[in-house]
């Protein structure tokens, strides 16, 4: 199956369960209108797919890993209303529709994103299926990756650095909060769901998506140069305007290309041990890197 089918096929089965939890909630139409315009608009579900390969790799069942996967994309989806936000980015696309505060306005887009979050910890918590130990143990690597420590630190490293020079340090350190969190959660819940990953295999996973999630974020800033705001979905040159710490801005424009094959190959190198069983998650890595939006 190629990467994109298959996408496709992780896709589908998280917006199924998406769907169910948010119809089942709110006395406000308006707000469970907002949260689905932010969370059903083309978004290509990369941390719910890699929850469904690492647990799959590992010998899960599909069905064990769904409320995860549909946890991570909730943190995802509201991490980007905000991020769009006339206080963050300012922007005014999405997905290639007008972001959640043009669409609505500024203050159901806050409390929309403000709802997607706390649904990914009532989905997490909620799950029957799963032994309360293993709920609170995904409880916390969401937390955890989300905050202080996680996904906002990284927002606001962003926000605080503007037009400032970074070190090539600072601006890894930045990433990988920014993006690279989140992703290494979607790795971490994956094997979670599972009792048979070793230590190694948790060790090699880590090296993985610590390198697929830097290359992420490398390629997005990329993207922001190369890519048109039809094929991106958001406008493109917007990192320029308003002098964001980039790696191209760092490295130029060629450097950073040179920085994405380099990780591209760590990431391919931290699977061998895995063998064949790796398929899926070297095909992520791939399209990765690859991306087009
Ligand atoms: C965009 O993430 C923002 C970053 C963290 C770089 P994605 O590229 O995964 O966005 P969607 O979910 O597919 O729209
Ligand atoms: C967003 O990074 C990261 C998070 C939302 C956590 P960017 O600001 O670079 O993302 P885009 O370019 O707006 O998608
Ligand atoms: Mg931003
Ligand atoms: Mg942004
Ligand atoms: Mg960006």
């Amino acid at each position: 199956m190629d990467i994109r089918t298959q996408l496709k096929f992780y896709q589908e089965r998280v917006d199924v369960h998406l769907e169910k939890c948010i119809n089942r909630c709110s006395i406000d139409p308006i707000l469970q209108e907002s949260m689905l315009y932010s969370l059903f608009n083309g978004g290509k579900r990369v941390r719910p797919a890699l929850v469904y390969m690492v647990n799959n790799m590992l010998g899960g069942e599909l069905e064990q890993a769904d409320s995860a996967a549909a946890a991570i994309e909730c943190v995802h989806s509201y991490s980007l209303v905000h991020d769009d936000l006339p206080a963050m980015d300012d922007d005014d696309l999405r997905r290639g529709k007008p972001t959640c505060h043009i669409a609505f306005d500024e203050a159901t887009a806050i409390l929309a994103g403000d709802a997607l979050q706390c649904l990914a910890f009532e989905l997490l918590s909620n799950n029957q299926e799963l032994p309360a130990e293993t709920r609170i143990n995904l409880i916390q690597l969401l937390g955890h990756a989300s905050g202080h420590h996680g996904m906002v630190v990284g927002q606001s490293f962003d926000l605080r650095n503007v037009g400032k020079p970074l070190t090539l340090e600072e601006l890894e350190t930045m990433h990988q909060h920014k993006t690279g969190a989140l992703l290494r959660c979607s790795v971490l819940m994956g094997a979670a769901l599972n009792t048979s990953a070793s230590e190694q295999q948790l060790k090699q996973l880590e090296q993985y998506v610590s390198a697929i999630g830097l290359a992420f974020q490398v390629q997005d800033d990329i993207l922001d140069i190369e890519g048109d705001s039809a094929t991106i979905g958001k406008p493109q040159g917007s990192d320029l305007e308003q002098n964001k710490p980039t790696y191209p801005a760092l490295l130029g424009l060629e450097g950073a290309k040179l920085k994405l094959k380099q990780l591209h190959e760590q990431a391919l190198q931290a699977l061998e041990p895995f063998g064949d069983k790796a398929e899926e998650l070297k095909a992520l890595a791939d399209f990765i890197v690859q991306r087009d939006h």
